[in-house]
């Protein structure tokens, strides 16, 4: 099968100016970060990313054991910050757990820069385009902000499109374009990449 690369952008916010405070559609609430709850962030990080773009850019994205993976090497990572990782539910513990639906995740770490990093958002499918993206970058960007941190940091594949409008609409801005090499690209349909590996070496990152 064919491999290729994926342009994605490297996106930066200023967190000293204004922001919304981030708030949900009614029956809808944050859950904070707990160490209990790390295969619910797995379980929805891949309810959220199974079908689409990233799980074929970053494979763990679309296969439940590579999202506990994934969650696992976040919460080891020595900048990893509770206040900026949350899950979004809804539903009543007092109807039982079964009855909870979780619908959105974000992790957030600092980087070696200082600045906080949004590792992966995810809400599942069925709950998009209420504002549930909006809030859950919102809350994390207020981690950040609590923990005194200036500046946010994330990347995203550039044919998301509606990942990068919302971004955008948040305050973050394009800082650089890089590219990601992928295997086995066409393995899964639907998605091609940005530039087959057949057409030369990757662009430099700009
Ligand atoms: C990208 C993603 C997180 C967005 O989540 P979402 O909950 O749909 O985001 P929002 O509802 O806040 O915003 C999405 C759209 O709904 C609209 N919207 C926001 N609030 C709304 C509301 N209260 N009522 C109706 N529409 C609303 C927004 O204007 C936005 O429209 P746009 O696409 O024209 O910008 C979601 O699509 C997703 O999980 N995708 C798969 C995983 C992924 O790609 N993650 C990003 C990795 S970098």
């Amino acid at each position: 099968m064919a491999s290729g690369y994926f342009k994605r952008f490297r996106m930066a916010a200023d967190l000293l100016r204004p922001r919304c405070p981030a708030s949900l559609p009614t029956g809808y609430r944050f859950v904070p970060w707990n160490e209990a709850l790390i295969e619910t962030h797995a379980r929805t990080k891949f309810k959220s990313f199974r079908d689409e773009i990233d799980a074929i850019v970053f494979p763990c994205l679309g296969d439940l054991d590579g999202c506990r993976r994934l969650m696992r090497e976040i919460r080891e990572k020595p900048g990893f910050l509770p206040i900026a990782t949350w899950l979004i539910v809804r539903g009543d513990v007092r109807g039982g757990l079964q009855s909870l639906d979780w619908c959105g995740t974000i992790q957030g770490v600092i980087d070696e820069s200082g600045c906080g990093s949004i590792q992966n958002i995810g809400i599942v499918p069925g709950h998009r385009g209420l504002g549930l993206g909006t809030a859950l970058i919102e809350r994390a960007l207020a981690g950040f902000r609590d923990w005194g941190i200036g500046r946010a940091t994330l990347e995203v594949t550039a044919d998301n499109g509606g990942a990068v409008r919302l971004y955008e609409r948040l305050g973050f801005r394009r800082q650089r374009t890089v590219y990601k090499v992928v295997d086995h690209v066409g393995d899964r349909s639907g998605f091609a990449a940005t530039v087959p590996l057949a057409a030369g070496p990757a662009p430099g990152a700009w």
